[in-house]
């Protein structure tokens, strides 16, 4: 079947970077393709005012981070309930900043992930290994390990409705985006794993890869069969480099 039936997207990962200048900017400049879905993760508190701007067209926005239960005392955090009744539609989870440093285990991952999902919201699973990992040969085992821990938390797996993001660690933020072959074989694994372990059709799940994504070697990324956009970080901050990176994706 291969690429040709994903519609491939193009998310902006804005950290905890951003302004309400900013999202005007985007509002007035961002580019809205019909060959692509462009999905917008601004910081939870940018959310409102960006699903409300481009609530009639098809540019969707989410956020980059949830806690895993609905309400309750649990000072500092929001529910994907509540990211749902403000407009948003989607939730990253799982990226690895939120592993490596606000304790997003694999466990809490998994309990995200499945209160992103009860509250109808799309998830956008980060997985990735480290530069340790992949040295010592272990970069499979590691994404096995993250998306396990997900479809664990399933009576019956199924990543129908998910896209996951392909993020090796060293390449998040480091100037290096990983070689179109090297990203290539891992997002074919990823695939592979999907289809060997959960329902639903792996050729429909939509597989990004992400770090150090510019628009330059867009076109070379995207190229490769089983990568089906890009999760930019840093250049999505920056509107003319990102409707660049949307133009590159288009087939
Ligand atoms: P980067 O970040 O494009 O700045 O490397 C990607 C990400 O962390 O999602």
């Amino acid at each position: 079947m291969g690429r040709g039936m994903r519609k491939p997207v193009v998310a902006a990962n804005w950290k905890m970077n951003g302004s309400l200048e900013l999202c005007e900017h985007f509002v007035a400049n961002l580019v809205r393709p019909d060959y692509a879905d462009v999905w917008l993760f601004p910081t939870a508190l940018h959310l409102g005012s960006l699903a409300e701007s481009f609530r009639d067209c098809d540019i969707s926005t989410g956020v980059q981070n949830v806690w895993c239960e609905v309400e309750g005392a649990f000072t500092g955090e929001i529910s994907a309930s509540m990211v749902a009744a403000l407009g948003g539609q989607l939730a990253l989870v799982g990226h690895s900043e939120r592993r490596a440093s606000f304790g997003d285990s694999d466990a809490v991952v998994a309990r995200k992930f499945k209160k992103i999902t009860e509250a109808g919201l799309i998830p956008v699973l980060c997985v990735g290994e480290t530069l340790e990992e992949r040295e010592s040969g272990l970069a499979f085992e590691a994404v096995q390990r993250q998306l396990n821990a997900v479809e664990e938390a399933w009576d019956s797996p199924t990543f129908s409705h998910v896209s996951i993001a392909y993020e090796p660690v060293w390449a998040i933020g480091t100037g290096e985006a990983a070689t179109p072959a090297i990203a290539q074989e891992m997002q074919t694994f990823i695939r592979n794993h999907v289809d060997q372990n959960s329902t639903g059709d792996s050729e429909a799940v939509r597989i990004l890869y992400g770090g150090s994504v510019k628009a330059a070697g867009a076109s070379e990324l995207i190229a490769q069969e089983d990568i089906d956009g890009f999760l930019v970080g840093g250049a999505s901050l920056d509107v003319k480099e990102f409707n660049q990176i949307c133009e590159a994706v288009k087939s």
